[in-house]
């Protein structure tokens, strides 16, 4: 049980918002295969929704299925951001979560974003006014400053905390980094330090359960949201989960269960946008899940022009039949194929170091097998 305010939720693992990817077919997919409890909208602009604006209300469309929902506002004007989460809290949304880390000049530019980090007595009153505007807990995104010179998250975090939100998502990269370098635990550790009584939820590069695992025990943050990890693994949640409470790492799922993953995606793609636009919109889904099906590339050059779903079956059934000169008799790559695991930044600069540390320790010669 993890609280988020007055909301009680079932796992400390959270999705986090991609814009452009994380729709209510991507949320029913991951809900469905299960880990993850509240999940999140793209970002969405706090007028565009009060105007009713229809590409905004498709942002947040939802189901039963798709619960508890939060969704993610961006915006420097508090009055926006005020009646904006007063509308969403009349749809029914469980939480509201605000964008302090976007490094897009379109977001930066409105004042939203990751400009918020540099105001702090401006944010601090924005985000009051949503707070005591609804019930439903408010949250805040952040990355852990402008740049490095300027840390900020931290002090921005517990003026936060003092302005009433109920929790802290962080990315361990700073707006000049980009999606560059490494996560840095460390800065996620000072955010965690820097709040009294509110949850931080530590973001960045977790592509894996170890991954998670190494971010909550490197940084004490009481739990962890993935993006891209779940793109590219739609499994990370449950997975994570199980090992989390087991210490037992599951197996990677089957090529099989990747494909009905992937076709239930593309139906809910359809059933929400339609063939047509479902069909173009996948052409950019498609590849994430096609990393991990080892040889792939006419795959990959042939998704990218699906119009329908009659494009999509034959591209899938003529990859399929493509594949077995690379599988053994059950339907596994040979060995020759088979991908090497994940491994997120954060953990790949310790096994890099350890290698090279590994290296400089010279083995003088003998009988190696028995030393
Ligand atoms: C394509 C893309 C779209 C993103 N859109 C959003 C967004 O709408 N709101 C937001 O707060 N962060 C957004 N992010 C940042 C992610 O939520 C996350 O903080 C970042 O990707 C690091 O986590 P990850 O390595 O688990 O993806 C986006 C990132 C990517 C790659």
């Amino acid at each position: 049980m993890f609280s988020l305010g007055p909301l009680n939720l079932r796992s400390n693992l959270f999705l986090s918002p991609l814009a452009g990817y994380t729709n209510l077919p991507f949320r029913l997919v991951i809900r469905e295969i299960g880990g993850v409890d509240l999940c999140t909208t793209d970002l969405v602009n706090a007028r565009s929704l009060i105007e009713q604006n229809p590409k905004a209300l498709k942002l947040i469309e939802t189901n039963a299925q798709d619960s508890p929902l939060s969704v993610q506002l961006f915006g420097g004007v508090k009055e926006e951001m005020r009646d904006a989460s007063i509308l969403l809290q009349e749809r029914g949304v469980d939480s509201i979560d605000v964008n302090m880390g976007c490094p897009v000049p379109k977001v930066t530019k409105t004042g939203g974003g990751a400009s918020m980090m540099n105001e702090l007595p401006k944010t601090q009153e924005l985000i009051r006014s949503m707070v005591d505007a609804v019930e439903v807990p408010i949250t805040a995104k952040m990355r852990l400053g402008w740049d490095d010179q300027n840390l900020t998250a931290p002090d921005l975090a517990r003026a936060l905390e003092d302005a009433g939100v109920s929790a802290i998502f962080v990315h361990g990269r700073t707006r000049a980094q980009g999606f560059e370098g490494v996560v840095n635990l460390e800065g996620i550790r000072r955010v965690v330090e820097g709040v009294s009584n509110i949850p931080v939820i530590g973001n960045g590069d977790v592509t894996t359960p170890q991954a998670a695992k190494r971010m909550i025990e490197r940084t004490g943050c009481q739990g962890i949201s993935a993006g891209r990890g779940a793109f590219y693994n739609p499994w990370i949640f449950l997975h994570t989960q199980d090992y989390l409470q087991t210490g037992v790492l599951p197996p990677e799922p089957s090529f099989e269960e990747r494909i009905r993953v992937m076709r239930r995606h593309y139906d809910l793609m359809v059933e929400v946008f339609g063939e047509k636009r479902g069909s173009l919109q996948f052409r950019k889904v498609a590849p994430w899940y096609s990393k991990r099906f080892g040889p792939v590339k006419p795959f990959n050059t042939a998704v990218v022009r699906i119009s329908s779903r009659e494009d999509f079956d034959r591209v899938l059934s003529e990859y399929l039949e493509w594949r077995k000169d690379f599988t053994d008799g059950s339907g596994e790559l040979l060995p020759r194929y088979q991908l090497p695991p994940m491994v997120a930044s954060f953990m790949q600069e310790e096994e890099e170091h350890q290698a090279k540390q590994r290296k400089a320790i010279a083995v003088p010669k003998g009988p190696v097998e028995v030393w």
